[in-house]
């Protein structure tokens, strides 16, 4: 966390519950289910010191991708386990735990990934009321704990892992190998409840709603008699926080910009003019970049390229209108919509994304970030609280509900080639030499399509990405004005043309899934333009519905038959479009976005 950006105390109670962050994809999600039974939850780096937790109730070590037996590996003050408040591990802090006190941790034979039935041996009040003759529990990890250190007793095993659960014979010190925080492991909710209130005797103490008048008192007291400026974005993070700050200061004194890079989705300028208007902000504009934007991307094609120039040309103009519009005098403060996973680095949310980083990069910004001059009401809270807060202030629910959009907006949509290739067919499905983005392991790939003439399973498409090194994603032809074998993958850019057919593509999917309800049922439903076609009809569109908990990992959700049908119908009316496809990836290996 950058200095000046620690929230003041007022908006968050004491936590009552740490939770040690030991690198892994979870800590925020055990963080939030915490919160979600009403009890105040913090994340900390893994190796805090006891001192620093003794006002806490309970301590959770979560998982993590390290092992404990490597040099560097995240550690533990082993004071905590002694101290006095409760401690639960999980996963790689059922190792941490064993391994700190002596027990024998070590690489298994082979991983445990997905389902297990948990087998109880011994009663203890993790598992108070838990009915564990039938207990399903979700287990991710390749190493385990051999033997249990002096003093602790086996809870529970499972087919391949003895150390299930474990617990210490007189003090609150517990650990779990599975994971109770994610929603497969049936009895999870139950457990975490358990440890939280049986063992640790939390009481309850937070319901964000209630922190209204508390946050609207910091803002007031951070502005100290000076004025709020916002660049905005219309996603829902930045809108919440502006709302916060109108009601706490008042129309005339919180002000916002709305930069429109002409890269947003058919009707989005609008739509956000009307609801800032209609949440009551006064001084709020649109600053028109579109132009400029369209000119740096002109003659790109490469992922990381277009990202390089959105980012850049974003902090010319913020850097512009803090200049010409005097933000940098003394008697304005910058606004923010930092949530709680955007604050801490270990964290590695998606949310620390690109624009984001670079609007940290700003000069000016970044001035006003050194001296403190910044109000960001939402810096405790997640996403999901934000939403609560937001609907409590009369933000409509629509609007709180709308799917994740990036910020470099369409241009990660709209795939872009420098020459024209041919298609080659391999036998029932064609290698598409459009390069997209995939993640792998820990690491990004930038491979061809391999398309098919129809849907296939998605399992069978993730079994071809994973056998093959020259692409990381699998479509399915829904519908196409030509056979395949006419089509080629034609060169293009990011045009004006272009943008225009993907925003259409992309407004007629987003009509007829909203009338449908089939938007209540994925998490993202991305529409991409690939240069796969003809000379007059040079694009495909990609339909990418998805259903996901963070972004980090995403599964294909397949739309039922009937909409499939109609939405290839309109799209093939869409002028300039030769084909529809479906991607049938999940993540990994693909990622949500084609880039
Ligand atoms: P990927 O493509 O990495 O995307 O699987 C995961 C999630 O992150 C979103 N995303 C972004 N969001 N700025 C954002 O605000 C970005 O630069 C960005 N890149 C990807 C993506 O839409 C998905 O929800």
């Amino acid at each position: 966390m950058q200095p000046g950006r620690q929230p003041s105390p007022e908006t968050r109670p004491q936590p009552q519950i740490t939770v040690l962050d030991a690198g892994g994809q979870y800590c925020h999600l055990i963080a939030r289910k915490v919160r979600d039974l009403g009890v105040y939850a913090e994340v900390r780096p893994s190796d805090t010191s006891a001192a620093e937790l003794r006002e806490r109730r309970g301590i959770i070590i979560s998982g993590g991708p390290a092992s404990v037996y490597e040099a560097g590996s995240p550690t533990i003050d082993p004071a905590i386990l002694t101290a006095g408040p409760g401690v639960l591990g999980i996963c790689y802090g059922l190792q941490l735990i064993a391994h700190a006190l002596g027990g024998v941790v070590r690489k298994g034979d082979k991983g445990e990934y997905g389902l297990a039935r948990l087998k109880p041996l011994r009663e203890h009040p993790l598992f108070a009321g838990v009915d564990r003759s039938e207990s399903q529990v979700w287990m991710s990890h390749r190493d385990k704990a051999e033997t249990v250190p002096a003093g602790f007793d086996v809870l529970a095993s499972t087919e391949t892992c003895a150390i299930a659960a474990m617990a210490h014979r007189e003090r609150p010190v517990a650990a779990v190998q599975f994971h109770p925080e994610v929603v497969h492991t049936r009895h999870g909710g139950e457990i975490l409840t358990n440890f939280v209130f049986g063992m640790c005797g939390c009481r309850r103490d937070w319901d964000p709603k209630n922190r209204i008048p508390l946050i609207e008192a910091e803002i007031r007291e951070r502005a100290a008699g000076r004025n709020v400026f916002f660049f905005v974005s219309g996603g829902v993070d930045s809108t919440v926080a502006y709302k916060l700050c109108l009601q706490a200061l008042g129309p005339e004194r919180v002000y916002g910009i709305y930069v429109d890079t002409g890269l947003m989705r058919e009707g989005e300028t609008e739509y956000v003019r009307r609801l800032f208007q209609a949440l009551g902000a006064t001084a709020f504009r649109v600053e028109d970049a579109s132009a400029a934007f369209l000119g740096k991307l002109a003659a790109l094609t490469e992922p990381e390229d277009k990202r390089k120039a959105i980012g850049e040309e974003f902090v010319d103009v913020q850097d512009r209108v803090l200049r010409t519009e005097n933000f940098l005098d003394a008697n304005w403060v910058l606004g923010q919509g930092t949530i709680y996973p955007d604050t801490i680095e270990s964290g590695g949310t998606k949310n620390a994304d690109l624009i984001k980083t670079h609007h940290n990069r700003v000069a000016g910004i970044q001035q006003l970030i050194a001296a403190g001059r910044l109000v960001e009401p939402l810096s405790s809270f997640y996403k999901d609280e934000v939403r609560e807060i937001g609907h409590e202030l009369g933000i409509p629910d629509e609007f709180l509900s709308r799917h994740p959009f990036p910020g470099p907006g369409l241009a990660i949509r709209c795939l872009c080639s420098a020459t024209e290739h041919r298609i080659a067919d391999q036998g029932g499905c064609w290698m598409v030499p459009v390069r997209t983005v995939g993640v792998q392991g820990d690491s990004r790939t930038y491979r061809g399509v391999l398309a098919f003439e129809e849907l296939i399973p998605e399992d069978k498409a993730t079994d071809l990405v994973n056998q093959s090194l020259e692409v990381n994603r699998v479509v399915g032809r829904l519908g196409s004005h030509v056979p395949m074998s006419m089509m080629r993958v034609t060169r293009a850019y990011i045009t004006a043309d272009r943008l225009a057919r993907l925003r259409r593509a992309d407004a007629i999917v987003r009509a007829l899934t909203h009338e449908s309800g089939f938007d209540k049922e994925v998490w993202q439903l991305p529409v991409v333009l690939m240069p796969l076609g003809t000379g007059d009809l040079p694009d495909s569109v990609v339909l990418r519905p998805i259903h996901s908990v963070d972004g980090m990992t995403a599964k294909v959700v397949i739309m039922p038959q009937e909409l499939r049908r109609e939405v290839t119908k309109r799209l093939l009316e869409v002028e300039g479009v030769c084909g529809v496809f479906y991607d049938l990836t999940h993540k990994p290996p693909g990622t949500i976005e084609w880039e």
